[in-house]
């Protein structure tokens, strides 16, 4: 499965990049607010950063005007993957965007019925939003699963991205839903490091290494 980091903090990418486990960036209007940067500049130096697939979202209501900011966006990289909120308007600009060969993330996605309407319109990456479908006492696991589920019935090449991740078993159960990849912040990618034992392990070992006779010269 596919590890996406969903910020638009530079150096968090930096880092996740630096150690080997990330696959693409995911952002949105919130997280470019937050970043308190242009836009431009923030997604041209992720790009730098980052080869894998970088989204970035469209913020206009009709097709029309979703098509020009997607083209503006895929301009910008060839990584770029441009990313459209789930709405009748943005399914018909998916299919327009796919039809020139630019990339869609379908985002917003909050039932398997909308996953599906995604993928038909060409879309090449569908979010499930889970962490905010659990906020509202539904299950959002279970529409990953079902997702995954009804596009390999039906071969849909879509990827599935499972979004709106809030702590590190979400993305164990997304990675045994099946999903193609879990876009996450940067905390959780931590938190997924991290272990108590392995802790307590490496302090041992490092205790331990001290009664080692050529300790502090073998490694001359
Ligand atoms: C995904 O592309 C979204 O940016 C993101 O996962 C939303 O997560 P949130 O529900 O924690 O804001």
């Amino acid at each position: 499965m596919k590890i996406f980091l969903d910020t638009a903090e530079v150096e968090e990418i930096r880092q996740g990049v630096a150690m080997g486990v990330v696959d693409g960036v995911t952002t949105n209007p919130t997280l470019a607010a937050r970043a308190g940067r242009k836009f431009k500049d923030v997604v041209l130096e992720i790009v730098e950063i980052c080869s894998g697939p970088v989204s970035a979202e469209t913020v206009g209501l009709n097709a029309d005007q979703i098509v020009h900011e997607g083209r503006i966006l895929a301009k910008w990289a060839p990584n770029i993957i441009v990313k459209v909120p789930l709405m009748a308007e943005g399914l018909k600009a998916v299919k327009q965007l796919a039809s020139e060969g630019i990339k869609t993330n379908v985002t917003l996605v909050f039932s398997t019925n909308q996953a599906l309407l995604a993928a038909k319109a060409g879309a090449t990456f569908v979010s499930p939003f889970l962490g905010r479908l659990d906020d509202i006492g539904q299950d959002g696991m279970q529409m990953v699963r079902e997702t995954v589920e009804v596009f390999q019935t039906y071969g849909f090449e879509t990827e599935v991205l499972a979004a709106s991740i809030r702590h590190p078993l979400h993305v164990t159960q997304a990675a045994l839903a099946g999903a193609d990849i879990a876009t996450m912040p940067f905390k959780v990618l931590q938190q997924m490091i991290k272990h108590p034992l392995t802790d307590r392990g490496i302090d041992s070992f490092l205790e331990d290494w001290k009664k080692v006779p050529d300790a502090e010269t073998v490694f001359e």
